[in-house]
Protein backbone atom coordinates (compact mmCIF):
# COMPACT_ATOMS: atom_id res chain seq x y z
CA UNK A 1 0.00 0.00 0.00
CA UNK A 2 1.54 3.39 -0.85
CA UNK A 3 0.49 7.03 0.24
CA UNK A 4 -0.43 8.41 -3.27
CA UNK A 5 -2.01 12.07 -3.90
CA UNK A 6 -3.59 13.22 -7.01
CA UNK A 7 -3.68 16.33 -8.12
CA UNK A 8 -6.30 17.18 -10.22
CA UNK A 9 -10.13 15.66 -10.70
CA UNK A 10 -11.34 15.90 -13.68
CA UNK A 11 -11.73 12.34 -15.82
CA UNK A 12 -8.21 11.77 -15.76
CA UNK A 13 -7.34 12.79 -11.62
CA UNK A 14 -10.66 11.15 -10.55
CA UNK A 15 -10.71 7.86 -12.29
CA UNK A 16 -7.24 7.42 -11.41
CA UNK A 17 -7.28 8.38 -7.97
CA UNK A 18 -10.95 5.84 -7.58
CA UNK A 19 -8.96 3.05 -9.12
CA UNK A 20 -5.86 3.43 -7.18
CA UNK A 21 -7.69 3.34 -3.61
CA UNK A 22 -9.47 0.29 -5.42
CA UNK A 23 -6.27 -1.78 -5.54
CA UNK A 24 -5.63 -0.97 -2.00
CA UNK A 25 -3.20 2.65 -1.96
CA UNK A 26 -3.79 5.35 0.10
CA UNK A 27 -5.34 8.24 -1.96
CA UNK A 28 -6.18 11.99 -1.55
CA UNK A 29 -7.24 13.66 -4.67
CA UNK A 30 -6.63 17.50 -4.52
CA UNK A 31 -8.94 20.18 -6.33
CA UNK A 32 -9.07 23.79 -5.94
CA UNK A 33 -12.55 23.81 -6.59
CA UNK A 34 -14.24 23.52 -2.47
CA UNK A 35 -17.57 23.23 -3.50
CA UNK A 36 -16.56 19.88 -5.91
CA UNK A 37 -14.07 18.62 -3.14
CA UNK A 38 -17.15 18.60 -0.89
CA UNK A 39 -19.77 16.64 -3.77
CA UNK A 40 -17.47 14.13 -3.91
CA UNK A 41 -16.89 13.66 -0.07
CA UNK A 42 -20.18 12.29 -0.31
CA UNK A 43 -19.48 9.93 -2.92
CA UNK A 44 -20.89 11.62 -5.60
CA UNK A 45 -19.06 11.94 -8.42
CA UNK A 46 -19.26 15.48 -10.85
CA UNK A 47 -18.70 13.92 -14.41
CA UNK A 48 -20.77 11.38 -15.41
CA UNK A 49 -18.72 8.05 -15.85
CA UNK A 50 -20.09 4.40 -15.70
CA UNK A 51 -19.66 2.26 -12.10
CA UNK A 52 -17.66 5.67 -10.99
CA UNK A 53 -19.84 6.70 -8.13
CA UNK A 54 -20.02 3.11 -6.83
CA UNK A 55 -16.32 2.29 -6.49
CA UNK A 56 -16.21 5.90 -5.07
CA UNK A 57 -18.59 5.37 -2.12
CA UNK A 58 -17.23 2.02 -1.65
CA UNK A 59 -13.43 3.18 -1.15
CA UNK A 60 -14.46 6.52 0.75
CA UNK A 61 -16.31 4.10 3.37
CA UNK A 62 -12.96 1.70 3.30
CA UNK A 63 -11.05 5.06 4.28
CA UNK A 64 -9.04 4.81 1.26
CA UNK A 65 -10.12 7.56 -0.33
CA UNK A 66 -10.01 10.98 0.86
CA UNK A 67 -10.70 14.65 -1.00
CA UNK A 68 -9.01 17.93 -0.26
CA UNK A 69 -8.46 21.29 -1.55
CA UNK A 70 -5.70 21.76 1.31
CA UNK A 71 -2.96 20.73 -1.06
CA UNK A 72 0.41 21.25 1.02
CA UNK A 73 -0.89 18.39 3.34
CA UNK A 74 -1.81 16.42 0.57
CA UNK A 75 1.49 16.85 -1.02
CA UNK A 76 3.73 17.14 2.04
CA UNK A 77 4.62 13.23 2.74
CA UNK A 78 3.44 11.63 -0.27
CA UNK A 79 5.17 8.60 -1.75
CA UNK A 80 3.96 9.80 -5.23
CA UNK A 81 1.63 12.38 -6.81
CA UNK A 82 0.28 11.80 -10.16
CA UNK A 83 -0.89 14.40 -11.86
CA UNK A 84 -3.90 14.79 -13.97
CA UNK A 85 -4.84 18.38 -14.90
CA UNK A 86 -5.99 19.20 -18.51
CA UNK A 87 -3.77 20.28 -21.04
CA UNK A 88 -5.82 22.21 -23.11
CA UNK A 89 -4.95 23.21 -27.07
CA UNK A 90 -3.83 26.85 -28.09
CA UNK A 91 -5.22 28.20 -30.77
CA UNK A 92 -1.69 27.15 -32.93
CA UNK A 93 -2.68 23.63 -31.76
CA UNK A 94 0.16 23.46 -29.54
CA UNK A 95 -0.53 22.70 -25.55
CA UNK A 96 -1.08 24.89 -22.94
CA UNK A 97 0.42 23.83 -19.97
CA UNK A 98 -0.36 26.00 -17.43
CA UNK A 99 -2.33 24.10 -15.37
CA UNK A 100 0.82 21.32 -15.22
CA UNK A 101 3.08 24.27 -14.30
CA UNK A 102 0.89 25.61 -11.32
CA UNK A 103 0.83 21.68 -9.80
CA UNK A 104 3.96 21.32 -10.42
CA UNK A 105 5.16 23.93 -8.30
CA UNK A 106 2.71 23.46 -5.63
CA UNK A 107 4.49 20.08 -5.19
CA UNK A 108 7.70 21.88 -5.08
CA UNK A 109 7.09 23.90 -2.68
CA UNK A 110 5.25 21.05 -0.42
CA UNK A 111 6.84 17.92 -0.40
CA UNK A 112 8.78 16.93 2.62
CA UNK A 113 9.81 13.53 1.55
CA UNK A 114 11.51 11.69 -1.32
CA UNK A 115 8.56 11.66 -3.92
CA UNK A 116 7.76 10.38 -7.49
CA UNK A 117 5.53 12.57 -9.52
CA UNK A 118 3.59 10.94 -12.02
CA UNK A 119 2.34 13.09 -14.85
CA UNK A 120 -0.54 11.64 -16.41
CA UNK A 121 -1.55 14.60 -18.35
CA UNK A 122 -0.90 14.35 -22.21
CA UNK A 123 2.11 16.71 -22.99
CA UNK A 124 4.33 17.12 -25.76
CA UNK A 125 7.45 14.81 -25.83
CA UNK A 126 10.22 16.53 -23.89
CA UNK A 127 7.86 17.95 -21.40
CA UNK A 128 8.51 15.93 -18.24
CA UNK A 129 11.94 16.63 -18.75
CA UNK A 130 11.72 20.77 -18.16
CA UNK A 131 8.92 19.66 -15.35
CA UNK A 132 11.46 17.89 -13.48
CA UNK A 133 14.02 20.83 -13.77
CA UNK A 134 11.48 23.31 -12.60
CA UNK A 135 10.13 21.12 -9.78
CA UNK A 136 13.98 20.76 -8.78
CA UNK A 137 14.53 24.65 -8.95
CA UNK A 138 11.09 25.29 -6.83
CA UNK A 139 11.92 22.60 -4.02
CA UNK A 140 12.61 24.18 -0.53
CA UNK A 141 13.68 20.98 1.25
CA UNK A 142 16.37 18.70 -0.04
CA UNK A 143 14.66 15.80 -0.83
CA UNK A 144 14.77 13.35 -3.89
CA UNK A 145 12.45 14.16 -6.78
CA UNK A 146 11.97 12.73 -10.06
CA UNK A 147 9.33 12.55 -12.80
CA UNK A 148 8.13 9.79 -14.70
CA UNK A 149 5.27 9.43 -17.60
CA UNK A 150 2.61 7.37 -17.13
CA UNK A 151 -0.39 8.24 -20.07
CA UNK A 152 -3.65 7.00 -19.67
CA UNK A 153 -5.93 5.22 -22.18
CA UNK A 154 -8.96 5.92 -20.91
CA UNK A 155 -12.04 6.44 -23.07
CA UNK A 156 -15.04 8.48 -21.59
CA UNK A 157 -18.01 6.05 -20.88
CA UNK A 158 -15.69 3.13 -20.24
CA UNK A 159 -13.33 4.96 -18.29
CA UNK A 160 -13.26 3.06 -14.64
CA UNK A 161 -12.80 -0.29 -16.67
CA UNK A 162 -10.89 0.99 -19.01
CA UNK A 163 -8.42 1.85 -16.19
CA UNK A 164 -8.79 -1.54 -14.09
CA UNK A 165 -8.60 -3.88 -16.77
CA UNK A 166 -6.20 -1.62 -19.46
CA UNK A 167 -4.60 -3.20 -22.13
CA UNK A 168 -1.08 -2.25 -20.96
CA UNK A 169 0.17 0.39 -18.01
CA UNK A 170 2.90 2.52 -19.87
CA UNK A 171 5.63 3.79 -17.60
CA UNK A 172 8.26 6.16 -19.10
CA UNK A 173 10.63 6.70 -16.29
CA UNK A 174 14.81 7.71 -16.64
CA UNK A 175 15.86 5.92 -13.13
CA UNK A 176 15.54 2.20 -11.50
CA UNK A 177 14.44 4.12 -8.73
CA UNK A 178 11.56 5.79 -10.21
CA UNK A 179 10.47 2.43 -12.42
CA UNK A 180 10.13 0.60 -9.25
CA UNK A 181 7.90 2.97 -7.07
CA UNK A 182 6.07 2.77 -10.14
CA UNK A 183 5.98 -0.62 -10.95
CA UNK A 184 5.30 -1.51 -7.36
CA UNK A 185 2.20 1.17 -7.38
CA UNK A 186 0.74 -1.13 -10.41
CA UNK A 187 1.79 -4.14 -9.47
CA UNK A 188 -1.53 -4.93 -7.92
CA UNK A 189 -3.43 -3.92 -10.60
CA UNK A 190 -2.03 -7.45 -12.43
CA UNK A 191 -1.48 -6.22 -15.87
CA UNK A 192 0.85 -5.70 -18.72
CA UNK A 193 3.68 -2.98 -17.97
CA UNK A 194 5.57 -1.39 -20.89
CA UNK A 195 8.20 0.39 -19.41
CA UNK A 196 10.34 2.25 -21.33
CA UNK A 197 12.05 5.89 -20.90
CA UNK A 198 10.61 8.84 -20.53
CA UNK A 199 10.10 10.32 -24.08
CA UNK A 200 8.99 7.26 -25.62
CA UNK A 201 6.18 6.57 -23.32
CA UNK A 202 5.42 10.45 -23.80
CA UNK A 203 4.99 9.69 -27.58
CA UNK A 204 3.35 6.32 -27.34
CA UNK A 205 -0.14 8.34 -26.19
CA UNK A 206 0.28 10.78 -28.97
CA UNK A 207 1.35 7.66 -31.58
CA UNK A 208 -2.02 5.38 -30.11
CA UNK A 209 -4.76 8.15 -30.39
CA UNK A 210 -2.70 9.43 -33.65
CA UNK A 211 -3.38 5.97 -34.94
CA UNK A 212 -6.77 5.42 -33.71
CA UNK A 213 -7.95 9.08 -35.66
CA UNK A 214 -6.28 7.66 -38.68
CA UNK A 215 -7.91 4.78 -38.64
CA UNK A 216 -11.56 6.58 -38.16
CA UNK A 217 -10.36 9.32 -40.95
CA UNK A 218 -9.76 6.98 -43.43
CA UNK A 219 -12.31 4.84 -42.64
CA UNK A 220 -15.12 8.07 -43.61
CA UNK A 221 -12.50 8.53 -46.87
CA UNK A 222 -13.30 4.94 -48.10
CA UNK A 223 -16.90 5.43 -47.20
CA UNK A 224 -17.22 8.82 -49.18
CA UNK A 225 -15.77 7.10 -51.57
CA UNK A 226 -17.96 4.31 -51.49
CA UNK A 227 -21.24 6.55 -51.73
CA UNK A 228 -19.72 7.36 -55.32
CA UNK A 229 -18.80 4.01 -56.56
CA UNK A 230 -21.81 2.33 -55.02
CA UNK A 231 -20.23 0.41 -52.28
CA UNK A 232 -21.26 -0.20 -48.36
CA UNK A 233 -18.58 0.65 -46.07
CA UNK A 234 -20.07 -1.18 -43.22
CA UNK A 235 -19.77 -4.21 -45.49
CA UNK A 236 -16.12 -2.91 -46.75
CA UNK A 237 -15.27 -2.64 -42.86
CA UNK A 238 -16.08 -5.95 -41.56
CA UNK A 239 -14.46 -7.64 -44.77
CA UNK A 240 -11.53 -5.87 -43.96
CA UNK A 241 -11.94 -6.94 -40.07
CA UNK A 242 -11.29 -10.42 -40.39
CA UNK A 243 -7.69 -9.35 -41.54
CA UNK A 244 -5.86 -9.62 -37.70
CA UNK A 245 -3.36 -7.05 -39.64
CA UNK A 246 -6.31 -4.97 -39.18
CA UNK A 247 -8.69 -5.75 -36.46
CA UNK A 248 -12.28 -4.95 -36.04
CA UNK A 249 -12.00 -1.73 -34.09
CA UNK A 250 -12.11 1.84 -34.84
CA UNK A 251 -13.33 1.11 -38.21
CA UNK A 252 -17.08 2.74 -38.37
CA UNK A 253 -17.92 5.00 -40.41
CA UNK A 254 -19.88 8.19 -39.54
CA UNK A 255 -19.66 12.37 -38.67
CA UNK A 256 -16.24 12.42 -37.89
CA UNK A 257 -14.52 12.37 -34.54
CA UNK A 258 -14.86 14.24 -31.30
CA UNK A 259 -14.16 14.47 -27.62
CA UNK A 260 -11.26 15.78 -25.79
CA UNK A 261 -8.48 13.38 -27.22
CA UNK A 262 -8.51 12.80 -30.84
CA UNK A 263 -9.46 16.32 -32.05
CA UNK A 264 -6.27 17.28 -29.81
CA UNK A 265 -3.47 15.60 -29.54
CA UNK A 266 -3.46 15.12 -33.53
CA UNK A 267 -2.92 18.79 -33.79
CA UNK A 268 -0.53 18.65 -31.13
CA UNK A 269 1.25 16.00 -32.60
CA UNK A 270 1.24 17.98 -35.83
CA UNK A 271 2.50 20.60 -34.29
CA UNK A 272 5.29 18.97 -32.82
CA UNK A 273 6.31 17.71 -35.41
CA UNK A 274 6.31 21.17 -37.31
CA UNK A 275 8.44 22.64 -34.38
CA UNK A 276 10.71 19.77 -35.42
CA UNK A 277 10.73 20.63 -39.23
CA UNK A 278 8.97 18.13 -39.81
CA UNK A 279 5.48 17.55 -41.95
CA UNK A 280 3.24 14.65 -40.00
CA UNK A 281 1.68 13.97 -43.24
CA UNK A 282 -0.69 10.91 -42.53
CA UNK A 283 -1.85 12.85 -39.34
CA UNK A 284 -2.25 15.84 -41.32
CA UNK A 285 -4.23 14.42 -43.66
CA UNK A 286 -6.53 12.54 -40.39
CA UNK A 287 -7.54 16.38 -39.63
CA UNK A 288 -8.15 17.01 -42.92
CA UNK A 289 -10.38 14.34 -43.58
CA UNK A 290 -12.54 14.63 -40.00
CA UNK A 291 -13.02 18.99 -40.66
CA UNK A 292 -14.79 17.72 -43.82
CA UNK A 293 -16.83 15.01 -42.35
CA UNK A 294 -18.73 16.94 -39.18
CA UNK A 295 -20.26 18.70 -42.19
CA UNK A 296 -20.64 16.71 -44.88
CA UNK A 297 -24.57 15.41 -43.75
CA UNK A 298 -25.65 19.27 -43.28
CA UNK A 299 -24.10 19.88 -46.97
CA UNK A 300 -26.23 16.86 -48.04
CA UNK A 301 -29.36 18.05 -46.93
CA UNK A 302 -28.56 21.52 -47.67
CA UNK A 303 -28.45 20.65 -51.35
CA UNK A 304 -31.63 18.32 -51.34
CA UNK A 305 -33.96 20.84 -49.14
CA UNK A 306 -32.18 24.29 -50.13
CA UNK A 307 -33.16 25.86 -47.04
CA UNK A 308 -33.93 25.15 -43.53
CA UNK A 309 -35.81 28.26 -43.02
CA UNK A 310 -39.38 27.55 -41.12
CA UNK A 311 -38.50 23.63 -41.36
CA UNK A 312 -38.74 21.61 -38.12
CA UNK A 313 -35.62 19.76 -37.61
CA UNK A 314 -35.19 17.19 -35.56
CA UNK A 315 -31.67 16.31 -33.71
CA UNK A 316 -31.06 13.03 -31.86
CA UNK A 317 -27.65 13.17 -30.09
CA UNK A 318 -25.55 15.99 -29.09
CA UNK A 319 -22.53 14.46 -26.91
CA UNK A 320 -19.33 13.27 -28.70
CA UNK A 321 -20.34 9.68 -28.65
CA UNK A 322 -22.53 7.81 -26.40
CA UNK A 323 -21.93 7.24 -22.85
CA UNK A 324 -20.91 10.80 -21.76
CA UNK A 325 -22.08 14.25 -21.04
CA UNK A 326 -19.58 15.73 -22.61
CA UNK A 327 -19.71 17.86 -25.87
CA UNK A 328 -16.01 18.84 -26.69
CA UNK A 329 -15.87 18.80 -30.13
CA UNK A 330 -18.75 17.02 -30.87
CA UNK A 331 -19.94 17.57 -34.38
CA UNK A 332 -23.12 18.72 -33.05
CA UNK A 333 -21.69 21.99 -32.11
CA UNK A 334 -20.70 21.99 -35.79
CA UNK A 335 -23.89 21.62 -37.03
CA UNK A 336 -26.65 23.48 -35.13
CA UNK A 337 -25.44 26.79 -35.24
CA UNK A 338 -25.36 26.27 -39.29
CA UNK A 339 -28.73 25.18 -38.97
CA UNK A 340 -29.75 27.96 -36.52
CA UNK A 341 -28.59 30.85 -38.69
CA UNK A 342 -30.64 29.09 -41.55
CA UNK A 343 -33.57 29.65 -39.73
CA UNK A 344 -34.45 26.46 -38.52
CA UNK A 345 -36.35 25.54 -35.60
CA UNK A 346 -35.20 22.74 -34.27
CA UNK A 347 -35.96 20.26 -31.63
CA UNK A 348 -33.26 18.33 -30.07
CA UNK A 349 -33.46 15.45 -27.48
CA UNK A 350 -30.72 13.81 -25.95
CA UNK A 351 -30.53 11.66 -23.28
CA UNK A 352 -27.91 13.35 -20.80
CA UNK A 353 -25.84 16.00 -23.32
CA UNK A 354 -28.90 18.36 -23.51
CA UNK A 355 -28.22 20.85 -20.20
CA UNK A 356 -24.64 21.55 -21.12
CA UNK A 357 -25.94 22.13 -24.43
CA UNK A 358 -28.34 24.72 -23.18
CA UNK A 359 -25.21 26.50 -21.66
CA UNK A 360 -23.72 27.15 -24.94
CA UNK A 361 -27.08 27.33 -27.58
CA UNK A 362 -30.00 28.16 -24.59
CA UNK A 363 -33.47 27.35 -24.96
CA UNK A 364 -35.10 29.49 -27.59
CA UNK A 365 -34.66 32.14 -30.14
CA UNK A 366 -31.80 32.96 -32.69
CA UNK A 367 -32.43 34.99 -34.91
CA UNK A 368 -34.64 33.42 -37.25
CA UNK A 369 -34.22 30.14 -36.04
CA UNK A 370 -35.21 28.39 -32.60
CA UNK A 371 -34.04 25.67 -30.54
CA UNK A 372 -36.07 23.39 -28.10
CA UNK A 373 -34.72 20.73 -25.95
CA UNK A 374 -37.31 17.78 -25.65
CA UNK A 375 -37.29 14.42 -23.55
CA UNK A 376 -38.03 11.99 -25.82
CA UNK A 377 -37.28 11.02 -29.24
CA UNK A 378 -40.57 11.00 -30.31
CA UNK A 379 -41.08 14.38 -29.17
CA UNK A 380 -38.46 15.88 -31.26
CA UNK A 381 -39.68 13.66 -34.35
CA UNK A 382 -43.45 15.17 -34.33
CA UNK A 383 -44.04 16.89 -37.90
CA UNK A 384 -40.48 16.97 -38.05
CA UNK A 385 -39.52 18.09 -41.70
CA UNK A 386 -36.01 16.51 -41.57
CA UNK A 387 -34.00 14.71 -38.85
CA UNK A 388 -30.04 14.56 -37.93
CA UNK A 389 -29.02 11.43 -35.77
CA UNK A 390 -25.11 13.04 -34.07
CA UNK A 391 -24.75 10.06 -31.56
CA UNK A 392 -26.12 6.81 -31.84
CA UNK A 393 -27.27 6.66 -27.66
CA UNK A 394 -29.13 3.00 -27.30
CA UNK A 395 -32.86 5.60 -27.01
CA UNK A 396 -31.84 6.80 -30.06
CA UNK A 397 -31.45 3.32 -31.73
CA UNK A 398 -34.50 1.73 -30.51
CA UNK A 399 -36.48 4.39 -32.71
CA UNK A 400 -37.03 2.00 -35.19
CA UNK A 401 -38.00 2.71 -39.13
CA UNK A 402 -42.03 3.04 -38.58
CA UNK A 403 -41.32 5.61 -36.11
CA UNK A 404 -39.71 8.20 -38.34
CA UNK A 405 -42.18 7.52 -40.85
CA UNK A 406 -45.29 7.69 -38.49
CA UNK A 407 -44.22 10.77 -36.78
CA UNK A 408 -42.87 13.02 -39.35
CA UNK A 409 -44.55 15.05 -41.50
CA UNK A 410 -42.28 14.51 -44.10
CA UNK A 411 -39.52 11.41 -43.35
CA UNK A 412 -35.88 12.38 -44.55
CA UNK A 413 -33.12 11.40 -42.60
CA UNK A 414 -29.63 12.07 -42.12
CA UNK A 415 -28.14 9.42 -40.23
CA UNK A 416 -24.39 10.29 -38.97
CA UNK A 417 -23.53 6.83 -37.10
CA UNK A 418 -25.00 4.25 -39.61
CA UNK A 419 -27.37 2.89 -37.23
CA UNK A 420 -30.28 1.45 -39.12
CA UNK A 421 -30.06 -0.83 -42.38
CA UNK A 422 -31.03 1.17 -45.43
CA UNK A 423 -33.41 -1.93 -46.22
CA UNK A 424 -35.65 -1.32 -43.34
CA UNK A 425 -35.63 2.57 -44.06
CA UNK A 426 -36.72 1.55 -48.09
CA UNK A 427 -39.44 -0.78 -46.51
CA UNK A 428 -40.93 1.80 -44.22
CA UNK A 429 -40.93 4.58 -46.63
CA UNK A 430 -38.21 6.57 -44.87
CA UNK A 431 -35.94 8.92 -47.11
CA UNK A 432 -32.65 8.08 -45.53
CA UNK A 433 -29.26 8.98 -45.93
CA UNK A 434 -26.23 7.79 -43.95
CA UNK A 435 -22.57 7.84 -44.20
CA UNK A 436 -20.91 5.63 -47.41
CA UNK A 437 -23.71 3.64 -47.62
CA UNK A 438 -26.11 3.90 -50.70
CA UNK A 439 -29.03 6.17 -49.46
CA UNK A 440 -32.72 4.73 -49.67
CA UNK A 441 -33.39 6.77 -53.15
CA UNK A 442 -30.33 5.17 -55.36
CA UNK A 443 -31.92 1.66 -53.54
CA UNK A 444 -35.45 2.66 -54.90
CA UNK A 445 -33.80 3.61 -58.60
CA UNK A 446 -32.28 0.07 -58.56
CA UNK A 447 -35.31 -2.15 -57.23
CA UNK A 448 -37.02 -0.12 -60.00
CA UNK A 449 -34.50 -1.10 -62.40
CA UNK A 450 -34.65 -4.54 -61.27
CA UNK A 451 -38.34 -4.85 -61.55
CA UNK A 452 -38.90 -2.87 -65.39
C1 LIG B 1 -10.18 8.24 -26.92
C2 LIG B 1 -9.36 6.93 -26.88
O1 LIG B 1 -10.19 5.82 -27.21
C3 LIG B 1 -8.71 6.73 -25.52
O2 LIG B 1 -7.87 5.59 -25.55
C4 LIG B 1 -7.88 7.98 -25.18
O3 LIG B 1 -7.27 7.86 -23.92
C5 LIG B 1 -8.75 9.23 -25.24
O4 LIG B 1 -9.37 9.33 -26.52
P1 LIG B 1 -12.63 8.98 -26.17
O5 LIG B 1 -12.32 10.30 -26.81
O6 LIG B 1 -13.25 8.99 -24.83
O7 LIG B 1 -11.29 8.10 -26.05
O8 LIG B 1 -13.64 8.19 -27.11
P2 LIG B 1 -13.60 7.06 -28.23
O9 LIG B 1 -14.57 6.03 -27.86
O10 LIG B 1 -12.24 6.62 -28.57
O11 LIG B 1 -14.24 7.87 -29.47
C6 LIG B 1 -13.64 9.04 -29.98
C7 LIG B 1 -14.43 9.57 -31.17
O12 LIG B 1 -14.25 8.71 -32.29
C8 LIG B 1 -15.94 9.64 -30.94
O13 LIG B 1 -16.43 10.85 -31.48
C9 LIG B 1 -16.50 8.45 -31.70
O14 LIG B 1 -17.80 8.66 -32.15
C10 LIG B 1 -15.51 8.38 -32.86
N1 LIG B 1 -15.40 7.03 -33.46
C11 LIG B 1 -14.90 6.00 -32.73
C12 LIG B 1 -15.80 6.85 -34.78
O15 LIG B 1 -16.24 7.77 -35.46
N2 LIG B 1 -15.64 5.59 -35.33
C13 LIG B 1 -15.13 4.53 -34.64
O16 LIG B 1 -15.03 3.43 -35.21
C14 LIG B 1 -14.76 4.74 -33.29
Amino acid sequence: MKKISVAGTGYVGLVTGVCMAENGHNVTCVDIDEQKVQMMRDGRSPIYETGLEALMVKNIEAGRLHFTTDYQSAYKDAEAVFIGVGTPEREDGSANLSYLATVARQVAESIKNDCLVVVKSTVPVGTNDKVEQFIKDFLIKDVRVEIASNPEFLAQGSAVKDTLEADRIVIGTETEWAEKILTDIYEPFGLPIVSVNRKSAEMIKYASNDFLALKISYMNDIANLCELVGADVQDVARGMSFDDRIGSKFLNAGIGYGGSCFPKDTKALEYIARQNGYELKTVKAAIDVNNQQKSMLYKKASKRLITFSGLKVAVLGLTFKPGTDDLREAPSLENIPMLLSEGADIYAYDPVGAENFAKVHPEGKHGNGSITYVSNPEHALEDANVCFIFTEWGEIKEVSPQKFADLMRTPLVYDGRNIHPVKEMVEASVEYYSVGRPSTVDTRVKEMEIVD
